[in-house]
Formats: structure tokens, C-alpha cells, sequence
């Protein structure tokens, strides 16, 4: 406004307002920035590689801080993944920083499920957030995502080629996390040796299709180091936890008898490189490829599982109210159908129970039968034998009252003879003459 117009409005007794600053919708990004700023960010880092090949020791080269460090055993039944979440600030920034380590990859003799606790633990952290988002009351604003955002996949610096257990794991993993290869304890390879081992691994990834994270090159004002970079990948990395005097400046470095490797130095390793992609340059990016490419497709083919669509067989669209109906219907129909099956199975069942039933009240009722009938039997033999028996004893009866009969007679008889003869005696005592005579006759 012209000071003429203030002026005018000052004589006409107008307050005059003056502005703050500069007016439009310019300041959005700002707006976008500071509630950023204020709500913090995540990044979730998983290191996935054999035990001692130097895990914990990048990552505390990468934020030049000392994490908690715990060696691992080579002695695990199986892979254990570990998340250890730190809160860090830089300038007025928070960021929370959650590690997860794969103790005991690579140890076992039998390495076929080695990859399935790190595809399960990818999934777990996708499922809790889906679960989120599918809650009526979500609060996704201070939500702790867990989800990786970067899979460091450490390469032994072999030489040679990658391990079946790299390709296996990368392969499996490849759909569900940004990869970036990174050759571990670059600094005991040889230079040329280095060159080739990089270009030979990029072929063997390239060769049996694994998806490895590309830096983006659409965004114009990180195109041109993003594409040099992806030139570069695999990245071979030295960690150091010491610091070594090189000139008058003390720097992340491991010394040799030979000579010193410094971690920052990019003729000697890729260091800078991969902490210049990860940090500085493509933090932002992998956090939103985890949230639109790995997170979508797990979402996806989870709503699917579940018999979400978002068309008809009509390929018109399908409304989640419809979805929902037709899946209650067809939940519903399910059920009587099973209803319907338990209950004719039921049926069936007391049927053939009945049947069994039926067959052994039969089998008992023979049985039965056939004890009456030999009962029967031997009750009518024992009357048989009773009455034989009866029979004899009466027979026997009988005989014995002859016998017995037969024998008074014969005693009375034998009676009558001895009082005879006695009388006789007498007789013979009395009269001398007669006996003598009897005698006498029957002596002769
Ligand atoms: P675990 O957690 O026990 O599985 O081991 P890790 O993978 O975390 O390895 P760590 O960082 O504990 O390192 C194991 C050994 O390797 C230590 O002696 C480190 O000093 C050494 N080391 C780490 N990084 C490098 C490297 O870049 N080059 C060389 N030569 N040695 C390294
Ligand atoms: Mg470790």
C-alpha cells in the first residue's frame, strides 16, 4: 500500500495493519518442514551378514558413534534377528535410529532356512503396521514404525563369487527391502582384485534376477551423482573404530605395519560413497520406497489374501461396502454348507452306530439263545441222570428189603434150630440113658 493511501486511512481515523512478511502459499514446503522437524523421523537399518564380518563396526563408522556391541557365537541353533532402537539428534533434528542385527546368520551347517526368520521379521514389522492402519482409532502420527527401510546385505570379500546363501537370501528378500550390497572389510582385497570381484557379483545378481535398490535418477538436482553412484554399487566399505594421527589430523582409520586404510579417504574404499547415498542424499527416498513399493505389495496381496478387490469380474469398480457384503455372504453360505456337512456326518455316524448297535444286540441275542438252548440240554441230561439215578436207588431199595428180608428169615430159621438143638441138649443132660443111647447111635 502507497504511504499516500496509510495517510488517507490515518486522517480518516483507519487502523492500518503491517504485514509480517512475505504472503503466499509459497511457504508450504516450510510449513512441511518445520512439523517434520517437530515430529521426528525413523530409519530402520537391517545388517544382514556372517557373524564377525564387521556389522557392528560399519555402523558405528556410519553415525561415529559406539552402539551397544555384543559379539555373537558361532554356536546358533538358527538366525536371531535383533532390533536395538537408539534416539539420536543432530542440530534440532531427532531421528530415531532402530539397528537390527541378524546374529548367527550363516553359522549353521544347514543353511536352507537361514533366510526365512530375516523374511519373517520383514513381514512382522509390515503386519503391525497394517494392523494400524486397519484400526477405527489410528495413530499413525506417533505410530514407532518399524518397518526396514535398508537392508545392508554385507558380501565377504571373498574374491571369487557370491555364496548360494547371498543369492538365496538376496532373492527372497529382494520384494520386500531396498538391497544395498556392500562388500564388507574391503581393505583385505586387493585393488584390481576388487574391480573384478564388483563387476562379477553385479553379473551373478544381474544373472539370476535380483532386484537390488537403485539410486533414483528422476529428481534432476541428485540425478547426475545418484547414476555415478549406481556405477559404483557393489560398495566396498572398510569400518574402523579407531582413530589414527594422518598429518596433523586424527581420522577413522585401520593401521597396518604396511601402511593405514582410511575410512573417509575414497581411494581407498567406498565409504563415503554409501554414507552419502544412505544419509545425506537418499534417506527420504528409501523411507518412501519401503512405504509405497514393499509396504503397497504386501498390503496388496494381504487385502487380496483376505478377498478385498478393488474390481468385480465385471472389472467395474468393487466398493469395500460391497466387498464386505459379498464376503459375508459368502462367509455365511460357507458355513451352512459346513453346518449342512457336520450335520449329515452327524447323521451318517449314528446311523452306522445304530447299525453296530444293532448288530451286536443280535450277536448278543444268538449268543444268548444258543446258552438257553445248551442250558437246556444239559438241564434235561441232568434229569435223565436224576431220574436213572432215582432208578437205581429204588432198584437198589428194593434188593436191599429182599436181602434184608431174606436175612430175617434165615436168622429166625437158624433161631428155631439153636433153641431145638438146645432143647435137645437139655433133653440129652436129663436122660443119661437116652442120650448115651443117641450117642451111642451116633457114634456108630
Ligand atoms: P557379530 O556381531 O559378532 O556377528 O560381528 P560383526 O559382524 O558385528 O563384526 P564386528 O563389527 O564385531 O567386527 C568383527 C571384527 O572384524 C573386529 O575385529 C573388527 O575390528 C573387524 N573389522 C570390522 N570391520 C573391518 C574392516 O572393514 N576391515 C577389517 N580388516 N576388519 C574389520
Ligand atoms: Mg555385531
Amino acid at each position: 500500500m502507497a504511504a499516500t493511501d496509510l495517510d488517507i486511512l490515518a486522517s480518516e481515523g483507519m487502523r492500518s495493519l503491517c504485514l509480517g512478511g512475505h504472503v503466499g502459499f509459497d511457504s508450504l514446503p516450510d510449513q512441511l518442514v518445520s512439523k517434520s522437524v517437530s515430529q521426528g523421523f525413523c530409519f530402520n537399518i537391517l545388517c544382514v551378514g556372517e557373524t564377525g564380518i564387521g556389522k557392528s563396526t560399519l555402523m558405528n563408522t556410519l553415525f561415529n558413534t559406539t552402539f551397544e556391541n555384543e559379539e555373537a557365537s558361532h554356536y546358533m541353533d538358527g538366525v536371531l534377528l535383533r532390533p536395538r532402537t537408539y534416539d539420536l539428534q543432530e542440530s534440532s533434528v531427532d531421528l530415531k535410529l532402530t539397528i537390527v542385527d541378524t546374529v548367527g546368520f550363516g553359522d549353521q551347517i544347514n543353511k536352507e532356512e537361514s533366510y526365512k526368520p530375516i523374511v519373517d521379521y520383514i513381514d512382522t514389522q509390515f503386519e503391525n503396521y497394517l494392523q494400524e492402519e486397519l484400526k477405527i482409532r489410528r495413530s499413525l502420527f506417533n505410530y514407532h514404525d518399524t518397518r526396514i527401510h535398508v537392508c545392508l546385505y554385507f558380501i565377504a570379500p571373498t574374491g571369487h563369487s557370491l555364496k548360494s546363501l547371498d543369492l538365496v537370501t538376496m532373492k527372497k528378500l529382494d520384494s520386500k527391502v531396498n538391497i544395498i550390497p556392500i562388500i564388507a572389510k574391503a581393505d583385505t582385497i586387493s585393488k584390481s582384485e576388487l574391480h573384478k570381484f564388483k563387476i562379477k557379483v553385479m553379473s551373478e545378481l544381474v544373472s539370476n534376477g535380483v532386484q537390488i535398490y537403485q539410486f533414483p535418477a528422476e529428481d534432476e538436482a541428485i540425478a547426475e551423482i545418484n547414476s555415478s553412484m549406481n556405477a559404483h554399487l557393489p560398495f566396498a566399505v572398510v569400518g574402523s573404530s579407531e582413530e589414527v594421527k594422518v598429518g596433523n589430523k586424527m581420522v577413522r582409520a585401520r593401521q597396518y605395519p604396511w601402511g593405514v586404510v582410511q575410512v573417509e579417504n575414497e581411494s581407498h574404499c567406498d565409504f563415503v560413497r554409501l554414507r552419502e547415498m544412505l544419509i545425506r542424499v537418499n534417506m527420504e527416498d528409501l523411507r518412501e520406497q519401503t512405504h509405497a513399493r514393499h509396504y503397497e505389495l504386501y498390503r496388496r496381496c494381504k487385502l487380496e489374501e483376505m478377498g478385498f478387490k478393488d474390481t468385480d469380474p465385471d472389472n467395474e469398480p468393487f466398493s469395500l461396502q460391497e466387498t464386505y457384503e459379498a464376503k459375508r455372504k459368502e462367509f455365511l453360505g460357507d458355513l451352512q454348507h459346513k453346518e449342512e456337512g457336520m450335520r449329515q456326518m452327524f447323521v451318517n455316524r449314528v446311523k452306522v452306530t445304530e447299525a453296530e448297535l444293532k448288530e451286536k444286540e443280535r450277536e448278543l441275542h444268538d449268543r444268548f439263545e444258543l446258552l438257553k438252548r445248551t442250558h437246556q440240554e444239559e438241564k434235561r441230561s441232568v434229569e435223565e441222570k436224576r431220574r436213572d439215578l432215582e432208578e437205581d436207588m429204588n432198584s437198589f431199595n428194593r434188593r436191599k428189603v429182599a436181602a434184608e428180608t431174606l436175612q430175617g428169615q434165615a436168622f429166625q430159621g437158624s433161631a428155631q434150630l439153636s433153641i431145638k438143638k438146645d432143647k435137645d441138649k437139655k433133653n440129652f443132660f436129663t436122660l443119661p440113658s437116652a442120650c448115651s443111647l443117641t450117642a451111642g447111635r451116633n457114634l456108630h
